[in-house]
């Protein structure tokens, strides 16, 4: 079956990188379903604190200091195949992140070591190419499981032993506000052309009050929600088609 494909037991995760001294690990107090937070569009992010390959993060201070947008996504562990792509991809797409005020965390259930020495692997692959965002060590489980991070199977396990994340995605806002989520499997890498497109997406509905229709790119027509009347659209974006009265597009306003 696919899924068992998939699997990452201890032994296999041993066999695949470098000898890393291993950390003793203080686990997160509670596993607990019922102290797991539901996060939905619109929650406040769960805060934690955590090292990072570029240093510990009290996640809340970050966003209230930085004032910036996040990419937090997790991928299942260090020195595999997928993962390196995606990291590899999200290395390149950094400078673009950054120039829409947003920080990448990437994460997995590895320490800061073992994170720092795949580093080196996804700029051999990417030709070369400076890892520039801080990917969080996470071996207490603690934001795996605040965040849900984890698998049906391997979220009975998280008391017990190592898991693997899932390839999760949250996008969080300067004011701590969850804006979008996506989950993928970890036979699945995801697209990150798509996860920029949403941040384009999201900001500026955020800074022009349009919203944006089914495969929209920066530059393409956007909609003119219901709520704005057709006098108020006028005054604020000048032209615009009516397809339908609920059914206004007009230029990309950026
Ligand atoms: C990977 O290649 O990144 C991967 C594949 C299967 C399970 C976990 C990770």
């Amino acid at each position: 079956m696919l899924h068992n494909l998939c699997k990452i037991t201890p032994a296999s995760r041993a066999s695949l990188r470098p000898s890393l001294s291993i950390a003793r690990v203080q686990l997160y107090s509670s596993f607990n379903p019922a102290d797991q937070p539901r996060i939905r569009i619109g929650s406040t992010a769960p805060d934690f604190t955590a090292d990072t390959t570029k240093g510990k993060v009290a996640f809340h201070d970050f966003l209230e200091k930085t004032k910036q947008w996040v990419v937090l996504f997790s991928h299942p562990a260090d020195f595999t195949p997928v993962c390196t792509t995606e990291l590899g991809a999200f290395s390149k797409l950094a400078p673009e992140f950054q120039k829409r005020n947003t920080t990448l965390f990437g994460l997995s259930t590895e320490g800061v070591e073992s994170h720092n020495a795949w580093i080196k692997d996804i700029e051999d692959v990417t030709g070369g190419n400076p890892f520039s965002f801080p990917i969080i060590a996470d071996p207490s489980k603690e934001v795996a499981f605040k965040y849900d991070m984890v698998s049906e199977d391997d979220f009975h396990k998280l008391k017990d032993q190592m898991v693997p994340t899932v390839r999760s995605v949250f996008i969080i806002d300067p004011s701590k506000k969850v804006r979008l989520i996506m989950t993928y499997p970890a036979s699945t890498g995801r697209n990150s052309a798509e996860v920029l497109r949403v941040l384009d997406a999201l900001q500026l509905t955020d800074s022009k009050g349009v919203v944006t229709p089914i495969d929209w790119s920066k530059g393409q027509d956007v909609i003119i929600p219901p709520t704005v009347s057709d006098a108020d659209a006028k005054a604020k974006f000048g032209e615009f088609k009516t397809l339908k009265p609920y059914l206004r597009t007009t230029k990309d306003p950026q």
